[in-house]
C-alpha cells in the first residue's frame, strides 16, 4: 500500500519534472520485460566491489559525469581512443579518471549480458552504477530513466577541455557552462556535492597553498603542504576532510569552514550567488539529498542516444564490429539533429 502510494506520487512528480524524458525516448520501465535483472545484478555486485574497495564508488560517480558533461550520457567516455578513456593515449593529464571504474563497467556488461544477452547499453550500465555508487557509500536511493544507447564514436581532447572546466575555475565561469547545459545555481551546487566522496592529486589543488590562497584555512593548508611538497607531487588527498567515503553534507560543512580541496568548490562559498545554497545543504542534509537527486537524473538525461540512435555494444570499448553497415544512417542524422 505504502509502496503503491509512493509509486503514484513518483511518477506524478517525475512526469512533471521530467515529462521530456518520455520524449527523449527514454523510460521508467525499460528493462522490466527485456532484463528485469540489470538493476539487482549491478547492486548486487557493486556492494561486493566496495566492500573491498569503497573509493571505487567515486570513480563510477565521476565517470558517469565525465559521460554525460561530454556529448551526452552516451557512453562515448568508456570507448578505448577516447582523449579519457582506457586507452588514454591523448587525455589532458588533469582528468585521472581511475583505470578500475572502467574495468568494473566492463565486468558488469559481462554480467548483465550473460544475463540477458546483448539489451542492456553501456551508458544505462555506468549511469545506474553511478545511482548504485551514490547509495552504498551512504547516499540517497533514487531511479532513472532507462533506454539510453551507445554512442559509434568517441569524444575529442577538445570537446573535452570545453565541457569540462578546470578545477582553478570561478562560480562566475562554472554557472555560464551550465547554464548552457540548462542547469541552475542549485543545480551546480548540488551535483559540485558529488565531491563528498573521493579523492583529487595534488596539481588538481596544489596552486592553492603556493603561496597559500586566502580563502583557504591556515592549518588545513599546512597540513596539505606536507602531502604536496610540489604542485606535481602525484600523491592524493581527500576530496572531503570530514568524511572521504560516506555520501553526506560534509561537503557543504568543509566549504563554510573553508576546507575545500578544490578552488572550484571553496569559490561556490565564496561568491555571494551560490553562498546561501552552500549553507542550507551544510544545515539540512535532507534538502541536500533531494536536491542532488533532480540534478543528477536531469544531468543523466543529456544529449541520450535513443530508439534507433547510436547501437547497444557488446563491449563498452569498443564499437560493435558491424556497426558502420547498419547505424551510417543513424549516425548521419544524429550529426543533423546537433548531438
Ligand atoms: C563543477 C565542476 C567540477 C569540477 C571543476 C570538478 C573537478 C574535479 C577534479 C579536479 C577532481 C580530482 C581529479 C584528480 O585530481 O584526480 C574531481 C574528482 C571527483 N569529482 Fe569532480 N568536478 C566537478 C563536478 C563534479 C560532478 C558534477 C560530480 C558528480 C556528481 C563529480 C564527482 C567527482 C568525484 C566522485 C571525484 C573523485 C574521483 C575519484 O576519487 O576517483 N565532480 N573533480
Ligand atoms: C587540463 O589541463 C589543461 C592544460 O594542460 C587545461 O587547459 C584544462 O583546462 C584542464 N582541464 C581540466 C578539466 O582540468
Ligand atoms: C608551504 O610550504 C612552502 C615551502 O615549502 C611555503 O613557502 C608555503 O608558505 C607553505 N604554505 C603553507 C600554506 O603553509
Ligand atoms: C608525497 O610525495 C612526496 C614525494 O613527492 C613524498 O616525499 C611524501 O612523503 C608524500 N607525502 C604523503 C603524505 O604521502
Ligand atoms: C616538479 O616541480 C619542481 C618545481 O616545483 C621541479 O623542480 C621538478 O623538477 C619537477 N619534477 C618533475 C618530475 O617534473
Ligand atoms: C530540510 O529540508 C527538507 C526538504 O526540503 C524539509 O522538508 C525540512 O523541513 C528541512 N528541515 C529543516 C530543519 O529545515
Ligand atoms: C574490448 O575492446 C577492447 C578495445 O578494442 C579490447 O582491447 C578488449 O580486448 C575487448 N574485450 C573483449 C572481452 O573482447
Amino acid at each position: 500500500m505504502a509502496s503503491k502510494i509512493l509509486l503514484t506520487c513518483s511518477c506524478l512528480i517525475l512526469s512533471l519534472c521530467f515529462g521530456g524524458a518520455r520524449a527523449q525516448g527514454l523510460s521508467w520501465s525499460y528493462y522490466d520485460v527485456s532484463c528485469p535483472s540489470f538493476e539487482p545484478i549491478v547492486r548486487a555486485q557493486l556492494k561486493k566491489v566496495f566492500k573491498n574497495d569503497i573509493g571505487q564508488a567515486a570513480g563510477l560517480l565521476r565517470l558517469h559525469f565525465h559521460d554525460c558533461f561530454v556529448r551526452g550520457c552516451d557512453g562515448s567516455v568508456l570507448l578505448d581512443g577516447s582523449a579519457s578513456g582506457p586507452g588514454e593515449q591523448s587525455a589532458p593529464p588533469n582528468l585521472s579518471l581511475r583505470a578500475e571504474a572502467f574495468k568494473i563497467i566492463n565486468d558488469l556488461r559481462r554480467r548483465v549480458h550473460n544475463k540477458c544477452g546483448r539489451v542492456v547499453s553501456c551508458a544505462d550500465i555506468l549511469a545506474i552504477a553511478a545511482r548504485d555508487a551514490v547509495f552504498l557509500s551512504g547516499g540517497p536511493d533514487y531511479s532513472i530513466p532507462l533506454g539510453r544507447r551507445d554512442s559509434l564514436n568517441f569524444a575529442t581532447v577538445n570537446e573535452i577541455l570545453e565541457n569540462l572546466l578546470p578545477p582553478t575555475s570561478y562560480t562566475s565561469a562554472l554557472l555560464v557552462s551550465m547554464d548552457r547545459k540548462g542547469f541552475t545555481a542549485t543545480d551546480l551546487v548540488a551535483l559540485s556535492g558529488g565531491h563528498t566522496i573521493g579523492i583529487a592529486h595534488c596539481p588538481s589543488f596544489a596552486r592553492r597553498l603556493y603561496p597559500r590562497d586566502p580563502t583557504m584555512d591556515k592549518t588545513f593548508a599546512k597540513n596539505l603542504n606536507a602531502t604536496c611538497p610540489t604542485t606535481n607531487s602525484t600523491n592524493t588527498t581527500v576530496l572531503d576532510l570530514r568524511s572521504p567515503n560516506t555520501f553526506d553534507n560534509k561537503y557543504y560543512v568543509d566549504l563554510m569552514n573553508h576546507q575545500g580541496l578544490l578552488f572550484s568548490d571553496q569559490d561556490l562559498y565564496t561568491d555571494k550567488r551560490t553562498r546561501d545554497i552552500v549553507t542550507a545543504f551544510a544545515v539540512n542534509q535532507t534538502l541536500f539529498f533531494d536536491k542532488f537527486v533532480k540534478s543528477m537524473i536531469k544531468m543523466s538525461l543529456l544529449g541520450v542516444l535513443t530508439g534507433s540512435q547510436g547501437e547497444v555494444r557488446a563491449n563498452c570499448s569498443a564499437r560493435n564490429a558491424n556497426a558502420v553497415l547498419v547505424s551510417s544512417v543513424g549516425e548521419a542524422e544524429e550529426k543533423r539533429s546537433g548531438f
